[in-house]
């Protein structure tokens, strides 16, 4: 069974062929960085306007790498929700027309169901584990215990990780998106050199980095001569810190010892080599997607279309983008 997926929730233009929810024929990423990098973050009406551009041609490559036509495809899955509703809207409405004129089923899938299923691309995590799900606009923990089994265990009550270090970066005055910069520039700075607070929500596993973010604002601004490099370290540290300790404390919460990765934040190089120790030492089994599959991309929104195909959970003709979609079971 191919499945063309399709994700249009936030700056990037994707889609992708994969066969039988585990195969990656064809995937193609058309990246707008270089448009919203003069704002220093995504400019919604320049993104929509952009997709409108790129959703045909960045379909048609996907379709020609993997040497298919519209007759091969099983089923066409499109990311329906939660994102950018002016960007979501392009894709929904596009995924609709092909399916009605070609007459090929569609599916709608949650954009953080996609995060979570990107690791069924390159492995077989056993149910249950635990999904930290840490992007741009989400930092969510569920536990899953089946394919379209959610509980949400924990959520950021502010900022998503990702947003927060979009805007250290910003105020650092390095580019869009932040992420990758502070990755790298905290290579050659000291983790230690300033100690800023981290949100200790003590008896949850929520997430709160707004705190962090404005600390790191008025550190710079009392400091103006600090050393760009350990802020970024500095700041990052606390980032990973508060992560892995949400990760471990729903790991503990739940009895669950096996934790999939997945968001554009699971692509750090720090985070994933701290949690990679730290699982050794818990003795957590952890699944860590490769870091095209971190980032938003519609190999994983097929994925998880796939499961929704064989579960036979169509969507009409008469489906919307949804800016706003919490990740819950299948049964409700
Ligand atoms: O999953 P994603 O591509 O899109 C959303 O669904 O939001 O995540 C994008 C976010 C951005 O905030 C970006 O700065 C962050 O992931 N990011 C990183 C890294 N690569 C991307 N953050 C830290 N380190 C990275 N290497
Ligand atoms: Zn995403």
């Amino acid at each position: 069974m191919l499945i063309l997926g399709i994700d249009t929730s936030c700056d990037d233009t994707a889609a992708a062929i994969v066969e039988d929810g585990r195969k990656i024929i064809s995937s193609v990423v058309s990246s707008q960085d270089d448009i919203h990098k003069k704002y220093g973050g995504i400019v919604p009406e320049l993104a929509s306007r952009r997709h409108i551009e790129l959703i045909w041609p960045v379909v048609t490559e996907a379709m020609a790498r993997a040497n298919v036509i519209f007759d091969d495809i099983t089923a066409i899955a499109v990311t329906n929700g939660p994102g950018l509703i002016g960007s979501l809207l392009i894709g929904v409405c596009f995924a609709k027309s092909i399916s009605f004129v070609n007459q090929i089923p569609l599916v709608a899938v949650n954009h953080l169901e996609g995060h979570i299923h990107a690791i069924f691309l390159e492995a077989s995590p056993d149910f249950p584990f635990i999904a930290l799900v840490v992007s741009g606009g989400h930092t969510s923990l569920y536990r899953v215990d089946a394919f379209g089994a959610y509980k949400e265990i924990g959520r950021t009550r502010d900022d998503a990780a990702g947003e927060a270090y979009d805007k250290v970066a910003k105020l650092l005055g390095f580019g869009y998106p932040g992420g990758p910069i502070i990755d790298i520039i905290s290579l050659k700075g000291d983790p230690q050199a300033i100690n800023f607070p981290k949100a200790n929500l003590t008896g949850s596993c929520d997430f709160s980095f707004s705190g962090l973010k404005t600390a790191v604002l008025n550190y710079v601004r009392k400091h103006p001569e600090a050393s760009k490099e350990d802020v970024s370290a500095s700041f990052q540290s606390a980032v990973i810190e508060v992560l892995i300790e949400r990760v471990s404390e729903a790991v503990k919460s739940e009895g669950v010892k096996r934790v999939v990765l997945s968001g554009g934040v699971s692509a750090n190089s720090a985070f994933r080599e701290k949690m990679g120790r730290r699982a050794i030492k818990d003795g957590i089994e952890l699944f860590l997607p490769s870091l095209y599959l971190c980032t938003d991309n519609a190999a994983m929104i097929a994925a998880a279309g796939y499961r929704h195909f064989t579960q036979g959970n169509f969507a009409k003709y008469d489906l919307n983008p949804k800016a706003y979609l919490p990740l819950v079971s299948a049964a409700g």
